[in-house]
């Protein structure tokens, strides 16, 4: 028999540096809801919408774009999957398990390539409708470690970037979880998978209760 978790389901968001292993323990707590029964459902950004596909893809692959272009292309992707998926799972009674949200923007555009953080907050309000999650976990791991162990492949934009770029994302990360202490917990992502995900476990049982 399938749990109900309330009547608005809850949302959680995943965040952190490339090779933070967001991924990984975003879809462990996915597969660990699914045993207990729990309807949920896992989304990723840039993507997980047809818009969003495309959206992704361009992102990936055009050599014009700035900060406030790539601002305006998350964006647009954010907003197909807010309306199109997230709001209606979590009207649905679902958990929604989500990598990287509102947060990427404000750490990669704003602390990354230096745009206005009050720009990028009244696009985040406007693209979501203000829909904030309930969950928000940052694993935290120092990008000289995370680039390292992340897997060899084709680069992405923000992969080719420098470690003095991705330095300021992290350190831009921390200073938004500093923000909202009761939103955030921050992990470190140094330790073992296991021993990551049996923290957010413990984390997100307690809301579920
Ligand atoms: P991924 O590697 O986690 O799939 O994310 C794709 C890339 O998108 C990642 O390098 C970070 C970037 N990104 C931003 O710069 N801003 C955002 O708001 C989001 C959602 C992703």
């Amino acid at each position: 028999m399938t749990k109900s978790v309330g009547n608005r389901g809850l949302f959680i968001v995943f965040e952190g540096v490339e090779g933070s292993g967001k991924s990984t323990q975003s879809h462990l707590l996915t597969r660990q809801l699914d045993r207990e029964g729990i309807n949920c459902l896992h989304l990723r950004e840039p993507g997980d919408t047809e818009t969003g596909e495309k959206i992704r893809e361009w992102l990936q692959t055009s050599s014009d774009l700035d900060g406030y272009s790539e601002l305006f292309l998350l964006s647009a992707s954010r907003r197909a999957l807010v309306k199109n998926k997230i709001i209606p799972a979590l009207a649905n009674d679902h958990v929604v398990v989500l990598d990287r949200y509102t947060y990427s923007t404000l750490a990669y555009q704003g602390f990354g390539r230096g745009i206005d953080i009050q720009h990028i907050d009244y696009v985040n309000m406007l693209a979501t409708d203000d829909l904030n999650p309930d969950i928000a976990f940052l694993l935290d791991i120092n990008p000289e470690d995370s680039f390292q162990r992340k897997q060899k492949g084709t680069l992405d934009r923000w992969e080719l970037e420098n470690i003095d770029f991705h330095k300021k994302v992290r350190d831009g990360y921390l200073k938004i979880s500093e923000n909202d202490q009761n939103l955030w917990t921050v992990i470190n992502a140094n330790q073992t998978s296991e021993s990551i995900s049996e923290k957010v476990w413990d984390i997100v049982r307690r809301h579920l209760r």
